[in-house]
Formats: structure tokens, C-alpha cells, sequence
């Protein structure tokens, strides 16, 4: 017998823009039933940084069964999907076109609408996600390792206002390469955040860049570790890691937080928000209290929050998909 089929209109999200393959299932009213990540991080620690050809052929070996796990642990299949949602961009063009190839194959093997989700409002989505949602308008700071922005959110859908941006290095590019100047593993933003615990961060004090506006800057804050790791002795480096990790976490924190307080004051927004792989940071989560911070379950890359913006995105429906195509920069 045919089995019935349930009037819950499932989303079946996709993600591959970096080094994690995700799949996710997520009710329309945004109840996460499953979330998949699959971490490439161990295959490119020993580069020290995301090799692009290895991580899509990675993509490549693990999307379906991520996608198989995602519907298992759903308790689901295919035919309760209505819509499958990927990332378009931004990200590494050759891993963004295994998840984009392969969420067009199940589509269209289905009949089914597509959605092109954008990386970033992705990230923003992760908070319109049960059983916490927040609702727009709200200021929100996108902290991750391709990005800083400051955004004007407005509404669910649509592309919101950037208010700030980054010059040079993203927030989470800036504790990468402080992580590797410090022999740290990769990806070094939670090493430093769990070594900064045990350290002072008064103990060295760097710089925060001024730029004008609203925008960020850390190229310099990098440089600068580098030139103090550069003078210390070998012993010496390994007896000052964690103060080195706390003085450069507490640079990093002050400046974006600096930079949010001023836009929340410059545009009057009363709700703030911080979204992406450093949302996961104590010391910012800390440092901005009265803001709403993405799960951290879904600040790092992950399919629940594509899922979550397919929702606000105009599906394509079949076959128009087909086209469709992977895009490396912002849109
Ligand atoms: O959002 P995400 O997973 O990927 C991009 O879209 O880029 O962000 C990854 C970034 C990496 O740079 C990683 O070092 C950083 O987020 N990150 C953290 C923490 N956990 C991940 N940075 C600071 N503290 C953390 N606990
Ligand atoms: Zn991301």
C-alpha cells in the first residue's frame, strides 16, 4: 500500500559553501527534526586552512549520505519534502556546486521547487529557528570566517542593509591566523577561546584598529601578534600562549563589540543580534548580554538555518533549476 502522504511540508536543506557538508530537515513554523553536520576540518588541520579542491571532493563523497542521515534521523523521506533549499554563495565556487548539483538532481527527481539561499542570510536565519525565534527588526552582527558585516535586518526575507563591513580580514580570518601565529590547530577560533580562559588578557595589549564609519579592521591586530611571537624566545611563546590568546581574543571582542554598541546607537535599534562561527565566542557572547546570540549549535556552518531562509526565499520551481548557478562573492 501506497504510503499516505502527510500534509507536513518538509524542507530539506543543503549547505557546502566551506569545509562542513550539512543537511537538515526543518518544519515550515521552524522546528529543527534533524541537523547534519559533517566537519572537514581534520582533513585540512595539516595545511593549516581549507584547501578548496579537497574540501569539494570531499563534498562530493559525503553529500548523499549526509542527506541519507539527515532524512533517517528526521524520521522522514523524500516524499514528505516539498522543497529542497542550498547555498548558492557565497563560498568556495567548486564546494558550493556539489551541494547546488546535488540538490538539483534530488529536485528534480522530485518535481520539486528550489531554493538558492544565500550563505549570510543563511547565517541570519539561524535565528527564526524554534524554540526561540527572534523576530525583525534587529541589528545584527555576521561574524564568521569569510565575513564581518553589520546588518540592518528589517525583515524574514529580502537582502538587509550593510551598515560595516570589514576592510581587510574577517573576525573569524583574524583568530585563524592569530591561532596558527600561536601553533595553534585550525580552525583556531575555538582553540583560542578555550585557551584564553586560562590566560590574562591584560597581560599584552593590542591594538584595535579605527576605521571610519562602521567598518572593521584587523589585519593590523594580526601583524602585531606576529611581530610579539617573533621576539619571544621558544620557551618563553609556550609559557605566554594562553595570555597571548586572551590579549588578542579581548582585541578581537572589543572591536566588534565597539563597533555594534555604535550602530545600535547610530540607527536606534533596540534588538541585537550575533550570528556566525565567532557568535560561538564566550567572551562575546558575554560582552554583548542583552543581545540574542544564535544557538551555538547553529553559529558554526550548518544546513538548519539554509533550511530556515529557504522558508523566506522564492522558491524556482521545477525545472527552471536547472540553470541555476553557484555564485564565489557576495551577490
Ligand atoms: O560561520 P562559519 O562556520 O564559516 C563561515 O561562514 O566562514 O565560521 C567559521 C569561523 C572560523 O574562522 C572559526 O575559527 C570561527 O568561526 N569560530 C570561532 C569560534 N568557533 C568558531 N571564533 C571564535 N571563537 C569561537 N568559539
Ligand atoms: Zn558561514
Amino acid at each position: 500500500m501506497a504510503r499516505p502522504r502527510t500534509a507536513s511540508r518538509l524542507i530539506l536543506g543543503l549547505e557546502t559553501s566551506c569545509d562542513e557538508t550539512a543537511a537538515a530537515v526543518v518544519t515550515p513554523d521552524g522546528r529543527i527534526l534533524s541537523n547534519v553536520v559533517s566537519s572537514q576540518a581534520d582533513l585540512h588541520a595539516r595545511y593549516g586552512g581549507v584547501v578548496p579542491e579537497i574540501a569539494s571532493r570531499r563534498h562530493l563523497e559525503l553529500v548523499t549520505p549526509v542527506v541519507q542521515e539527515a532524512l533517517a534521523e528526521a524520521e522522514t523521506s523524500l516524499d514528505d519534502v516539498d522543497v529542497i533549499g542550498v547555498t548558492a554563495g557565497p563560498g568556495l565556487i567548486g564546494a558550493l556546486l556539489v551541494g547546488v548539483a546535488a540538490a538539483k538532481a534530488i529536485a528534480w527527481a522530485r518535481r520539486l521547487p528550489l531554493a538558492a539561499v544565500d550563505h549570510l542570510q543563511g547565517h541570519v536565519a539561524s535565528l527564526y529557528l524554534e524554540p526561540d525565534p527572534l523576530e525583525p527588526p534587529f541589528l545584527c552582527l555576521l561574524a564568521s570566517g569569510g565575513h564581518t558585516l553589520l546588518l540592518d535586518v528589517q525583515e524574514l526575507g529580502g537582502k538587509p542593509r550593510v551598515l560595516g563591513t570589514t576592510v581587510d580580514d574577517a573576525a573569524g580570518e583574524a583568530f585563524d591566523k592569530g591561532a596558527r601565529l600561536l601553533g595553534l590547530g585550525y580552525p583556531g577560533g575555538a582553540e583560542i577561546d578555550r585557551l584564553a580562559r586560562e590566560g590574562d588578557p591584560s597581560a599584552y595589549e593590542f591594538p584595535v584598529a579605527r576605521v571610519p564609519g562602521l567598518d572593521f579592521s584587523f589585519s593590523g591586530l594580526k601583524t602585531a601578534l606576529l611581530y610579539v611571537v617573533r621576539e619571544l624566545p621558544p620557551a618563553e611563546l609556550e609559557s605566554r600562549r594562553a595570555d597571548l590568546a586572551a590579549g588578542y581574543q579581548r582585541a578581537i571582542v572589543r572591536a566588534l563589540v565597539e563597533r555594534t554598541r555604535q550602530a545600535a546607537d547610530q540607527t536606534g535599534a533596540t534588538a541585537v543580534a550575533v550570528v556566525g562561527g565567532v557568535a560561538a565566542n564566550s567572551e562575546l557572547r558575554a560582552a554583548l548580554p542583552d543581545a540574542t546570540a544564535a544557538p551555538l549549535a547553529l553559529c558554526t556552518d550548518n544546513a538548519a538555518m539554509i533550511a530556515s531562509a529557504a522558508r523566506f526565499t522564492e522558491a524556482i520551481p521545477y525545472p527552471g533549476y536547472l540553470a541555476l548557478d553557484a555564485y564565489a562573492s557576495i551577490a
